[in-house]
């Protein structure tokens, strides 16, 4: 029984004694008391529609303005005070937190919930003058100054016992205000330091990890070019070229780094905040400055920062994007910011298409966002983003935007309660590491080799056929899966590949991709041949790799098309080894030999694709592995540039439809389901560009 309800009963049963003791008299002025806390909680919807604003930019006479326009919108979220540090704590130990509990009440009476970020992107001045080894030191030796943000080590510990105190102040003050749902800690973490003390935990870190310095060097194969240690405090830090081992270890210690100066904040928070209250932090994508793996286990709730930047948006990179986030967690995600129409920091900061903003918004929901966020409400009249797209302009009327996020306010007042509890439920894996994108990026051996758009080669046409994609760690537990792929699975450690053998065993489909299983968990190579530890299961291996000038033939069972950027030489060993694919006539090593080979092995199925195909081939190449893995999609086929997205619950499936193709598209339902925005039972959408469309099997 809640707070309220108890006091309910004592309350009647006073009453009831026929007279209004003083008792009852307290109870009534209490209950009340209760009552307009308990009205004033806003009760938001499901899916929410948010903003980022920062009300310490405007005087508060502006606020209910700004309010009333965002309600007006169907804003439902705020997002505040994680650059407004220096509001917060004017000068040392000196907190002022009144302003900030004004504009949470404020924004309630709209009924719009905050999250709260912690401020420790932006120390004040008096800060880093006062304490100047917390500014971060550049990879040049310089040190950051004030003026911008991200100015700070995230490694040093006088900066952590200062943002760690400014955290609990704000902890103790909203950690249960019934109007705070949840806590932001910093902004988009990815300004490392290079300092001495810096430089000293790396070495303590490799001292925890490799115990002692034979083990390192081992490992490391220190002996070539003479790297041998033979004092830890030798061993340098290395970015982007240097001994792989080292190059992985320094990420390993940034992320493990990124992790406690995230726990350093986030215990305080829960110490003093009430659990119903989540803890994230905003990621930013295919951003890999850290392995958001290992950040994200400490927190409730996995959000990112999406931009399309210049150009427009691509359902696909996003799309993907989106599943990658949603993998953190495993379970469905926030939007925490995204762009109103038009950046200040991209090459051309073109502005999206009318409507297109919205069909994103419908984009992002459909891959399991429960929550859109337009960074930002209205630009700071000075300060470096004055360019960047906004909500309201600088007179505080709204921009020609505005409308389309009514209109989005609007769809989501009807589509929320269809959604609510309803989550992405996929049948196919695609495996990312941060270890094998980095490796890759370390020693890229062709320049054209991105391992993010290799892994795009995969997912565009997979998402295509089977409708629906989760992007999931190596170390995943993966038995949910009919299929599995893995491209540029580059570091593979031993329990990784024992993880992947097991799949396969149990009856899953495996299908490895393009240098896959090189490298073991020092970023060394496998002494057996690619796919290392897995290639006995597969039955054939990589004979050689070769980088590629020109596009090289491939044709078989997926039809004739050609490998670009990459080619392996693959060899079947095995007689029950099938060759899907192979090469035609190029640098006379690859003529005619293996490309793609397959194994039924234990009670699933192996596959190795040792070409980086076009997207017609790998098109056909989704259809054969969803196909033989008995994937079976929402849909049937729906028409090119139209985004299917399911998502489920107990009672039922939504389906999100969006249309990115130029010409209007209409798209035949498996059965005839009720369409949430437009009110009726049909059979069939039609989508113009842009167009949008929330079907749902539920009654
Ligand atoms: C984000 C950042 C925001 C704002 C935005 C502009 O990366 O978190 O504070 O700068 O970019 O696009």
């Amino acid at each position: 029984m809640t707070r309220i309800q108890n006091s309910v009963v004592s309350c009647r049963w006073s009453f009831v004694r026929g007279r209004v003791s003083r008792l009852a008299f307290l109870c009534m002025l209490a209950l009340g008391g209760w009552l307009t806390q308990a009205q004033t909680v806003p009760q938001v919807p499901a899916i929410l529609l948010g903003t980022a604003w920062y009300p310490e930019q405007w005087p508060v006479s502006r606020w209910d303005t700004d309010l009333t326009l965002m309600q007006q919108a169907g804003i439902h979220m705020v997002r505040v005070g994680e650059f407004a540090w220096s509001r917060m704590e004017p000068s040392e130990g000196q907190y002022d937190l009144d302003w900030l509990e004004r504009a949470v009440t404020a924004a309630a009476k709209h009924g719009i919930v905050t999250v709260i970020g912690t401020p420790s992107a932006a120390p004040p001045a008096w800060l880093t003058q006062k304490y100047p080894e917390t500014l971060r030191t550049k990879e040049d030796g310089r040190k950051e100054q004030h003026g911008n943000r991200q100015q700070f080590n995230f490694a040093n510990p006088k900066y952590r016992e200062l943002s760690r105190a400014m955290a609990e102040q704000l902890a103790k003050r909203f950690g249960h205000n019934p109007n705070v749902v949840g806590w932001q800690i910093d902004n988009e973490y990815a300004e490392v330091s290079f300092d001495p003390d810096t430089k000293a935990q790396f070495q303590q870190w490799l001292m925890n990890r490799y115990g002692t310095l034979d083990n390192l060097n081992t490992r490391w194969t220190t002996a070539y070019w003479s790297e041998t240690y033979f004092d830890w405090n030798q061993v340098p830090i290395q970015v982007g070229y240097g001994n792989p081992g080292l190059l992985l270890s320094w990420m390993r210690f940034v992320s493990d780094t990124w992790r406690s100066y995230q726990k350093n904040q986030l215990e305080v928070i829960r110490a003093n905040a009430d659990p119903k209250q989540f803890i994230t932090t905003n990621m930013m994508g295919w951003f890999n400055g850290y392995d958001h793996y290992t950040v994200s286990q400490d927190l409730d709730l996995a959000s990112w920062d999406d931009y399309v930047g210049k150009g427009h948006l691509d359902p696909v990179r996003n799309g993907a994007a989106h599943d990658l986030t949603r993998g953190f967690k495993g379970k469905n995600f926030w939007v925490m910011e995204t762009q109103p129409g038009g950046v200040n920091w991209a090459s051309i900061n073109n502005w999206l298409d009318k409507g297109e903003v919205r069909a994103m918004a419908w984009h992002d929901i459909g891959h399991g966002a429960d929550m859109v966020s337009y960074w930002q409400w209205r630009s700071a009249l000075n300060g470096q983003e004055q360019y960047h797209g906004t909500l309201i302009g600088p007179d505080g009327t709204p921009d020609p935007l505005y409308p389309e996020i009514v209109q989005i306010g609007q769809e989501l007042a009807k589509a929320s309660p269809v959604l609510a509890g309803t989550s992405v439920k996929s049948e196919v894996a695609i495996l990312h590491s941060y270890d094998s994108r980095w490796a890759i990026e370390w020693q890229k051996h062709n320049k054209n080799y991105d391992p993010v758009d290799e892994i795009l080669s995969y997912y565009g046409p997979l998402r295509k056929t089977a409708q629906s994609v989760d992007v999931v760690p190596p170390t995943a537990d993966l038995t949910k899966y009919k299929l599995v792929v893995a491209p540029g699975l580059n570091v593979a450690s031993e329990p990784i590949a024992q993880n992947l053998i097991r799949y396969v065993k149990n009856g899953g489909h495996l299908v490895l991709g393009q240098r896959s299983v090189m490298k073991d968990d020092d970023n060394g190579l496998w002494p057996q041949r690619q796919p290392g530890p897995l290639a006995d299961l597969l039955g054939g291996r990589v004979e050689q790799y070769y980088a590629l000038v020109d596009p090289v033939a491939v044709d078989g069972k997926w039809g004739a098309g050609e490998s670009s950027v990459w080619a392996e030489l693959l060899s079947a060993r095995k007689s029950d080894v099938e060759v899907l694919m192979r090469y035609g006539k190029s640098n006379g090593w690859l003529d005619g030999q293996p490309a793609v080979i397959t194994r039924k092995a234990g009670k699933g199925r192996i596959t190795y694709i040792g070409a980086w195909l076009d997207a017609k081939t790998m098109a056909n190449g989704a259809t054969w592995m969803t196909e033989v893995s008995g994937v079976k999609p929402a849909f049937g086929p729906v028409p090119d540039g139209v985004e299917l997205n399911p998502r489920y619950g107990g009672d039922g499936a939504v389906y999100v439809l969006v249309n990115f193709a130029t010409t209007p598209q209409t798209v035949k339902l498996p059965a005839t389901m009720g369409d949430v925005l437009n009110g009726a039972a049909v059979q069939s959408v039609t989508l113009a560009h842009y167009g949008v469309a929330v079907v749902t099997t539920k009654k």
